[in-house]
């Protein structure tokens, strides 16, 4: 699959064909940068300076026109597992800089005869992305989930949570926040999907948790947990990916 086409211009609104391949990049930047440090700047930000400079996704993305290097590890899973197809309606949850909206735009053929369409929604401010719905809010706001049934306009097919809480430097607050998040995202999929529909989500390393896990394996008919080769290997970075959802559980009858 070829990106939008940064050089070729931007991606056409209704996605344009299903094109993307997450192969890795090629090898023919070998060259190490190395960044030297300076005064003003931390180690950390020296290393990711160096890191972001000698990463062959980075510069893949660059190349083809995708927002972040993010955008292979969904070409991947999708690779792996089948997950967008044309006419689908998809839910990008913690979605900026855009990269996987723009995978799934491409996939689900968004705005074109089919039918699918991509709504996407992240707490920071980003560029609409051509041939989706670019929402900005709060995904644990109150008023989030209506927002983003609102711009759906009826039940999604996939829902996809790469969201990721800035962290803290404290892994157990660190955790429960990433474990909060992933519920929450599964409680809107569980309220919006349809029967046989997706659920993707970014989790942390130790997998998912049992309560969670439960849940999942409750309402989906198959689970797996995949790291796609774009995920850095030392990150402790995976995703679930759930398909097969078993339907809405019927509200219970009042006498
Ligand atoms: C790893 S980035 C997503 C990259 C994106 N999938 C792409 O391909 O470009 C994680 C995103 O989650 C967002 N995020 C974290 N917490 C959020 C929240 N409560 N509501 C909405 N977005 C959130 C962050 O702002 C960040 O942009």
């Amino acid at each position: 699959m070829t990106g939008p086409g940064k050089k070729k211009g931007p991606a056409k609104s209704g996605g344009g064909g299903n094109r993307a391949t997450g192969s890795a990049p090629g090898t023919s930047r070998q060259m190490t940068v190395k960044v030297k440090t300076a005064k003003r700047r931390k180690l950390s930000s020296t290393l990711w300076l160096q890191r972001q400079l000698n990463d062959p996704y980075v510069h893949e993305a660059k190349r083809q026109g995708w927002r972040s290097r993010a955008a292979f590890k969904l070409i991947q899973l999708d690779e792996r597992f089948h997950l967008l197809k044309p006419g689908l309606r998809v839910v990008d949850l913690g979605a900026a800089p855009g990269g996987w909206t723009q995978v799934a735009v491409q996939k689900v053929q968004a705005g074109g005869k089919k039918g699918g369409s991509v709504v996407g929604m992240d707490i920071l401010e980003w560029d609409p992305v051509p041939g989706a719905i670019t929402l900005q809010g709060d995904f644990l706001a109150d008023d989030a989930p209506d927002r983003l049934k609102e711009a759906l306009g009826g039940p999604a097919d996939v829902v996809l949570s790469d969201m990721a809480a800035p962290t803290t430097g404290h892994p157990s607050t660190d955790h429960i926040r990433i474990i909060a998040l992933v519920e929450v995202a599964l409680h809107f999929a569980l309220e919006v999907l349809t029967p046989g529909g997706t659920f993707v989500a970014k989790v942390f390393q130790g997998g998912t948790e049992k309560t969670l896990l439960d849940s999942l394996k409750k309402n989906f008919t198959t689970v797996r947990h995949a790291k796609p080769p774009a995920s850095r290997q030392g990150s402790a970075e995976t995703y679930v990916v759930a398909t097969g959802f078993r339907g809405a559980p019927e509200p219970p009858v009042e006498e």
